[in-house]
């Protein structure tokens, strides 16, 4: 990996695994994610009650019960568009987007 790259989480740790986070993950695998963009399989990231949980790095936003369904607008608005999914951001960890 080289510096100017986005990396995106994807917890792979046993409650989020026991929520589906693999089919997340193997969603992202399969996406065509711009080329600054790499996928990675994590451990906990310490947000288990909301999981399946997704951060990007660096910038540091955190995606909380993420489905297969959730992975295009991710990419798409995202990771291609720079617009965050604000319905599927971590409602403590983004507060102004709090419900
Ligand atoms: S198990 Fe996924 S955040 Fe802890």
């Amino acid at each position: 990996m080289t510096n100017d790259k986005r990396q995106i989480l994807i917890c792979q740790n046993c409650t989020c695994r026991d929520r589906g986070s693999q089919e997340v993950l193997e969603s992202f695998q399969q996406a065509d994610l711009p080329d600054d963009v790499e996928v990675v399989a994590s451990d906990c990231l310490g947000q288990c009650n909301m999981g399946p949980t997704v951060r990007v790095v660096p910038e540091e936003t955190w995606y909380c019960r993420i489905t297969p369904d959730d992975v295009s607008a991710i990419v798409e608005q995202h990771l291609k568009g720079g617009e965050m999914v604000e319905a599927k951001l971590h409602p403590r960890i983004h507060l102004r987007f709090s419900f």
